[in-house]
């Protein structure tokens, strides 16, 4: 039996940080009013010229060097984001070509909040059919740029960033479980209103906007993430107490929260980075991952269940020995 394992990672944060202070001076809100109903207490903002592309190579160079691999041996990417450079050619083939790779597929994913998880199960596909000996997958945002500034109900939320990880073939676990979904009937709920076939050169200021019914999402994303990680558990036969980490899509600590109190885990057991990332959406959960990792808490060996959910909505789990 072939598993995917994660042999190394890595994370990139654009240098800005914005802090809630520094929102109090754009749009009318407090700290205080952003912590309690977000957790959020600051983001990292790309600059003018920066690229999600950009962020993916600062990323991927990290995840090879903590895997010991080069550009020579990487033989797939794949890249989940939902703000990739340009509408083609696709992200994966930018990053593709600036790490010097040539040759392999290079393919990028779109699944919100979710994009790493389904980026994450492909890759899992391609490794246990052997295809695939050493993968770079990453989620990316630059989400900061897909923003109303002037609209507090959404431009608080969001970060930029960029998770990325080395998957290779392993005789044990590894991955063992994948599990994802979608259900495009909530489409209205969270949806970003231009795109390449959609009002594209009639778009002004004001039309190009993330647009969230924000009470509406909370309801179904805590629903859906408990729903999606007792799912992985019983795929597996494993009870709640075996994980020794649940690492969930970073978009608000009240949603963290219920998730695993709906499941009965500890917040102890639980990666948070959403006080100091935002919701970077496809980036979220690799980073978090890799915060974990780098600070010693999560170690080899360790059981641990990935969730995300994001619009679409699109939801997903990654249930692995680390
Ligand atoms: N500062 C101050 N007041 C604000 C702000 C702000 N930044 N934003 C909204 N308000 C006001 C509203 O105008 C409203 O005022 P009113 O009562 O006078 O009308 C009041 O605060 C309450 O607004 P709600 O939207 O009901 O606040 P809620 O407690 O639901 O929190 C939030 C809003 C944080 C967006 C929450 O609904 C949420 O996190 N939803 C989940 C959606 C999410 O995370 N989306 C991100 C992307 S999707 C994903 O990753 C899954």
């Amino acid at each position: 039996m072939i598993y995917s394992k994660i042999a190394g990672t890595g994370r990139y944060l654009p240098a800005r940080i914005m802090t809630n202070a520094d929102l109090e001076k754009i749009v009318d809100t407090t700290d205080e009013w952003i912590r309690t109903r977000t957790g959020v207490e600051r983001r990292h903002v790309a600059a003018e010229d920066q690229t999600t592309s950009d962020l993916c190579v600062e990323a991927a160079v990290i995840a090879m060097e903590d895997a010991g691999v080069t550009a020579d041996d990487i033989d797939l990417i794949v890249v989940g984001t939902t703000s990739p450079d340009l509408i083609f050619p696709n992200i994966a083939t930018l990053v593709q070509h600036r790490l010097g790779i040539h040759g392999c597929p290079a393919f990028s994913i779109e699944a919100a909040c979710t994009g790493f998880l389904y980026a994450l199960t492909t890759t899992d596909k391609f490794i246990r059919a052997g295809e695939t000996k050493c993968a770079l997958v990453i989620g990316a945002e630059i989400i900061t740029k897909l923003v109303d500034w002037t609209d507090r109900a959404t431009c608080v939320l969001f970060g930029d960033g960029a998770g990325a990880v080395i998957v290779k073939p392993s005789e044990e676990a590894g991955i063992m479980s994948c599990h994802l979904g979608a259900d495009g009937q909530y489409k209205e709920l969270l949806y970003y209103p231009v795109g390449a076939s959609k009002d594209l050169h009639k778009a002004g200021v004001g039309d190009s906007r993330i647009l969230m019914k924000g009470n509406e999402v909370f309801k179904v994303a805590v629903r859906t993430l408990g729903k999606v990680a007792q799912e992985a558990l019983d795929a597996n036969g494993i009870d709640k107490d075996d994980l020794d980490w649940l690492i969930p899509h970073q978009a608000n600590l009240r949603i963290i929260q219920a998730t695993a109190k709906r499941l009965g885990i500890p917040m102890e057991k639980v990666i948070v980075t959403v006080q100091d990332h935002g919701n970077t959406s496809a980036a979220s959960v690799p980073m978090a991952l890799d915060v974990g990792v780098r600070d010693g808490r999560i170690q080899r060996g360790h059981l641990i269940l990935l969730e995300a959910f994001g619009g679409g909505f699109t939801w997903g789990s990654v249930l692995m020995r680390y």
